[in-house]
């Protein structure tokens, strides 16, 4: 039997780069507490069992970001996730999918940090205001209007359950455009189009099939889906345009 009534099973991801040509699954019984999320039984094993296991993990309470690994299967936030709910066991953790693995359940994400800045993930302006003229004001509706695509975490969790960004690592990524369109919504920013410019382009929202993973796993309710569907739309009109209006007029 894989787990007995006081403790559950984990079988963890192992993978020191300098020693192991492949992962593998490596098994460690931990105890199972009602108030105990996965995160707990990996810093369990970590204490009392095998300091090596390396893992990310900082806040504790789902606000960080950067606990992401796969439950079972499903990129979740291990901070957020009780062990109680995969009871009698065993669970396996393993590092987020489509990310090259550093070692155990730690992942590179340099992919989206660089991909991050292109695009423009702050305020433009068009004018020159300065600190001296006073603060953009807004009103709350101004703020409703971009908050739900504000409260991305960067866990990664939409990345990894994407199936076009594991086919095309080019694909921008839907935590890139859902950061875009917060700023597009934002109305104290001009820089729309320039962000335009950058998702019109093939790896940028055309890739997306709408599988809507993303949407469904993001442990924010970010909805990075929806901002995919709303910028092709934008991309679609831009491409209207250039076609039926002559240059001047557009
Ligand atoms: S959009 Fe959601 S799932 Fe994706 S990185 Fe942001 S918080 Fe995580
Ligand atoms: S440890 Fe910060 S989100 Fe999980």
């Amino acid at each position: 039997m894989a787990s007995n009534e006081d403790s559950i099973r984990l079988e963890v991801t192992r993978y020191r780069p300098d020693g192991d040509s492949e992962p593998q699954l490596q098994e460690y019984d931990v105890p199972l507490r009602r108030e105990w999320t996965v995160l707990d039984g990996l810093n369990h094993v970590k204490d009392e069992v095998d300091t090596t296991l390396s893992f990310r993990w900082s806040c504790r309470m789902g606000i960080c970001g950067s606990c992401g690994m796969n439950v079972d299967g499903e990129p979740k936030l291990t901070c957020a996730t009780f062990l109680s709910d995969y009871a009698p066991g065993p669970i396996r953790v393993e590092p987020l999918s489509n990310f090259p693995i550093i070692r155990d359940l730690v992942v590179d994400i340099d992919d989206f940090m660089q991909k991050l800045p292109k695009v423009s993930p702050w305020i433009i302006r068009d004018d020159d205001v300065t600190e001296i003229d006073g603060e953009y004001l807004q009103t709350p509706e101004e703020l409703d209007a971009y908050k739900q695509f504000s409260m991305c975490i960067n866990c990664m969790l939409c990345y990894a359950a994407c199936p076009v960004y594991g086919l095309d690592p080019e694909f921008m990524g839907p935590a890139a455009i859902a950061l875009a369109e917060r700023y597009d919504l934002d109305s104290r920013d001009h820089g729309a189009r320039e962000r335009l410019d950058v998702l019109i382009e093939h790896e940028g929202v055309w890739g997306c099939t709408f599988v809507g993973e993303c949407t469904t796993v993001c442990p924010k309710h970010v909805d990075p889906a929806g901002a995919i569907q709303r910028y092709k739309l934008k991309a679609a009109k831009e491409n209207v345009k250039a076609f039926v209006l002559p240059r001047f007029l557009q």
